[in-house]
């Protein structure tokens, strides 16, 4: 391991700028469109729907672009790994096609909109790589450019990369590109607040009740009563029986900004093999900021969090002369059964409800294309690439509940543990750490904060009854199963769970 340390507390690069605030909701209101979520998706549906002259509220349980979009690699490609030899297999040339045009109409809205706007977010034109070193995977590249070559798609197929790292084969998409994505969208919000959008900071969306029209329900008990309504909120918070928690899986990966004595030959990287590794940079105050990233798993079923983020340090001592780590961060994507986004209505024959999630890793032109289809669908504009991403195209199955069910009760079966606490062991505990213990029989979280107070949860999810995971990155209660994710305080930071974990009020519990 190298000596550089690692930033104390997790912080993305991007989110040093000021961004606007918002006030909480505090009345009942009417919209026509309801957007629930502040990230890429929700502020460029809001942006494009505010031109059409429609009334736009959007809500954002936490700050706007906390959530995912605050923490991406941002890079705007349609090389989303390999997936077009994948895709061509599974569902046939001409879905492929229309997979690849619509991540590329994506990307081109994205440069008009700067161009049209003159937003300054750091944006270039670069190739995109994907590259291994590992003799397994080659035959998978050759296939994956013999399918651009089928989609017309233009690229290379490489021994070498102008990236210094050991690799055996690449393929490289050509004139992809990257920006600052919080620069672009603050603009975003900006021109969205001049068409009249209204946005809402700290207002959660907990159901939505039908009425005539969909009324959204917050947290706090108002409503927005809409015509339309957008969950963008990453996991969709309202599911109307469909099951997305059984049909997507959760990964966390994590990202070093470094700084380093080489100069960037351009270029946006990331391999095919495990472990992940993806880089790309970013003009920083110091000369240009490395973002390297990878070291994805199964939400709540890695190792110790902090032993990823030395590993991708590792990765940039050994490669690219690393100077020192200015951020790191962490993030955590869905991916559906198929690879392909959910975007469109949340249940069939739904035509007022619409969700957009399962980007992979991939929001930037995903969450734009889920933002343009679903502007499409709300003023019955056709839009020739909308049918790929129908989230129906799964049907639920309700026994896939029962399965869950059944395994989570397993698990709670099989856990092991003390028996009970004692006060020693809540005393050895340093500050920032957590441990799992067992308090009059349940399985109970103890982290302590830096001043020495002890936050204890029930670590019994409340979504289906898995057990949850001290994160000791980001210092976050993790579900395994479908990814909920709870502050150390028990607070849900992302669903599907809806209700906190509850609290083990420590002292009246040991007496
Ligand atoms: Fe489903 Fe925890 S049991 S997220």
């Amino acid at each position: 391991m190298s000596e550089i340390q690692l930033p104390q507390f997790p912080e993305p690069y991007w989110r040093e700028m000021k961004l606007p605030t918002f006030e909480k909701l505090t009345t009942s209101i009417k919209a026509d469109v309801g957007i629930v979520g502040g990230g890429i998706t929700g502020i460029t549906a809001a942006y494009l729907l505010s031109k059409q002259n429609l009334k736009v509220v959007l809500i954002d349980s936490d700050e706007i672009l906390n959530g995912t979009t605050g923490h991406t690699t941002a890079k705007i490609t349609a090389q989303h790994g390999l997936i077009y030899d994948e895709f061509m297999k599974h569902m046939g040339e001409e879905k492929t096609a229309k997979y690849y045009h619509a991540a590329i109409k994506a990307k081109e809205f994205i440069k008009n909109t700067i161009l049209e706007n003159k937003i300054d977010c750091d944006y270039e034109t670069q190739d995109a790589y994907v590259y291994t070193n590992d003799d397994n995977y080659i035959m998978q590249l050759e296939n994956e450019i013999k399918a651009y070559g089928k989609l017309e798609i233009s690229g290379e197929y490489l021994s070498e990369m102008p990236l210094n790292l050991p690799v055996k084969a690449a393929v490289m998409m050509k004139d992809q590109a990257q920006f600052h994505p919080l620069k672009y969208l603050k603009a975003l919000v900006q021109a969205s607040k001049d068409n009249g959008v209204e946005f809402y900071e700290n207002t959660t969306a907990v159901d939505i009740e039908y009425n005539k029209h969909p009324n959204i329900v917050t947290k706090d008990g108002h409503r927005i009563t809409c015509n339309h309504v957008i969950a963008a909120s990453h996991f969709p918070f309202y599911d109307k029986q469909s099951f997305y928690f059984a049909r997507m899986y959760p990964e966390r990966s994590y990202v070093l900004a470094i700084n380093s004595k080489l100069k960037y030959p351009g270029g946006m990287y990331i391999n095919a093999e495990s472990p992940s590794r993806s880089v790309r940079s970013t003009p920083g105050e110091k000369g240009a900021l490395w973002l390297i990233g990878g070291e994805n798993h199964k939400t709540g079923q890695g190792e110790s969090v902090i032993h990823h983020y030395e590993k991708l340090e590792d990765f940039s001592s050994k490669h690219f002369e690393m100077k020192n780590i200015a951020y790191r961060w962490s993030a955590q994507d869905l991916t559906t059964i198929d690879k392909v986004p959910y975007i469109g209505a949340v249940s069939k024959g739904e035509s007022n409800v619409y969700v957009a999630t399962g980007y992979r890793k991939w929001g930037m032109t995903n969450g734009t294309a889920a933002a343009m289809i679903l502007a499409d669908k709300i003023t019955e504009t056709p839009n020739e690439y909308a049918d790929i991403y129908e989230p129906s195209r799964f049907q639920p199955d309700p026994s896939v509940r029962k399965f869950i069910e059944m395994n989570a009760d397993v698990a709670k079966h099989m856990l092991k543990g003390k028996l009970d606490f004692s006060n020693n062991e809540l005393a050895q505990i340093k500050p920032d750490e957590a441990i799992v213990t067992r308090i009059n029989g349940k399985r109970t979280g103890v982290y302590k904060d830096k001043e020495q107070t002890l936050h204890a949860v029930d670590t019994t999810c409340t979504h289906l009854g898995c057990e949850v995971e001290w994160n000791s990155g980001d210092r976050s209660w993790d579900c395994p199963c479908h990814g909920s994710r709870f502050s150390y305080e028990g607070n849900v930071m992302e669903g599907p769970a809806k209700k906190p974990l509850a609290k083990v009020d420590i002292k009246s519990e040991h007496g």
